[in-house]
């Protein structure tokens, strides 16, 4: 594959020795970031982040990803402060800022405005989040931390807990998943389910999924919690119906697989209680700081930088 000036648009978009290449790389993109070899890496360079909507995990690892790699970042995280406001669309806004910049990460609450983004851009584009559709990124992310603990994707027991209607990260990952043998099991409010496409397609490559409502965490290796998105909710009262429907705390989690890891893209609410934070399985603040090497690695592969 051409990494050079690839777009990140879409998990989808990748093949399994695709995706297998991008955590070989970023393994060793964090011998490097341990070393102390990163740092010029990326010298003379500009990413310009643009966020649409709130984030602190993808804006900032983007962020500190490419100064630790010895390049610059400019762009916004409050498009009220943009062009926007005077009515400039978001081609025109690519256009422009792909003329300042090496790469360009979007985050945007349209669905597919990542993909138009990247038809007319001269530089790479990275979605960082549209809407409820995709996060490349993040299941980069997450797959990168599970191999790195079990030192294998396939094989698995993956159950994925919360709001799997609106939820980009798990739309994101069981795609990714879709390419490795692994057993899902997927929990949900009846209303929250995981779309009807992304199951066919699951099922269609052979994919063994179990969907329930019941929050059984027993035999699974992985467990991969969401939030409920408040913020994607047409009706507040459906979102206030809803909004607790799971919640793990230590009694919860009490007979789940011994070597069984807990997960979540964060940020959480009330799905996971504080006081999981410091058992054995809690991963997810490990999972955030995977952000770094896996960033640092698709900045450099898109940009054509060799490391
Ligand atoms: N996981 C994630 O996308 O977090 P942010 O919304 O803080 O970027």
């Amino acid at each position: 594959m051409d990494w050079n000036k690839k777009h990140i648009i879409s998990i989808k978009d990748f093949s399994r020795d695709e995706i297998d290449y991008v955590l070989k790389k970023s393994a060793l993109m964090e011998e490097k970031l341990k070393s102390g070899e990163t740092s010029s890496l990326m010298k003379g360079k500009i990413l310009a982040n643009l966020f649409f909507e709130p984030s602190t995990r993808t804006r900032m690892s983007f962020e500190a990803s490419m100064k630790l790699l010895g390049g610059q970042v400019i762009g916004f995280d409050n498009a009220s402060m943009s062009s926007e406001v005077k009515g400039e669309t978001i081609v025109d806004t690519i256009r422009v800022v792909s003329a300042y910049s090496n790469v360009i990460v979007l985050r945007h609450s349209v669905e597919g405005s990542a993909r138009l983004a990247s038809e007319y851009s001269e530089k790479p584009i990275i979605n960082g989040g549209d809407g409820a559709n995709q996060h490349p990124t993040q299941t980069l992310l997450d797959l990168y931390t599970i191999q790195k603990e079990f030192n294998t994707i396939d094989n698995l027991r993956i159950c994925i807990v919360g709001d799997l209607k609106y939820g980009r990260t798990v739309h994101s990952l069981t795609n990714g998943l879709e390419n490795y043998d692994v057993k899902l099991r997927l929990i949900s409010p009846m209303e929250l389910r995981m779309p009807r496409r992304i199951i066919k397609g699951l099922r269609e490559k052979g994919i063994e999924v179990e969907e329930t409502t019941k929050l059984n965490l027993r035999d699974c290796d992985v467990i991969y919690v969401t939030r409920i998105q408040r913020e994607r909710f047409p009706d507040p009262q459906e979102y206030e119906r809803v909004k607790d429907a799971y919640v793990l705390d230590l009694k919860t989690i009490n007979n789940i697989e011994d070597d069984a890891i807990i997960m979540h893209p964060l940020p959480r609410v009330t799905e996971i209680k504080p006081e999981i934070d410091n058992t054995k399985h809690a991963r997810y603040f490990e999972q955030a700081r995977n952000g770094i090497p896996v960033r640092m690695a698709l900045l450099c592969l898109v940009c054509n930088v060799k490391f």
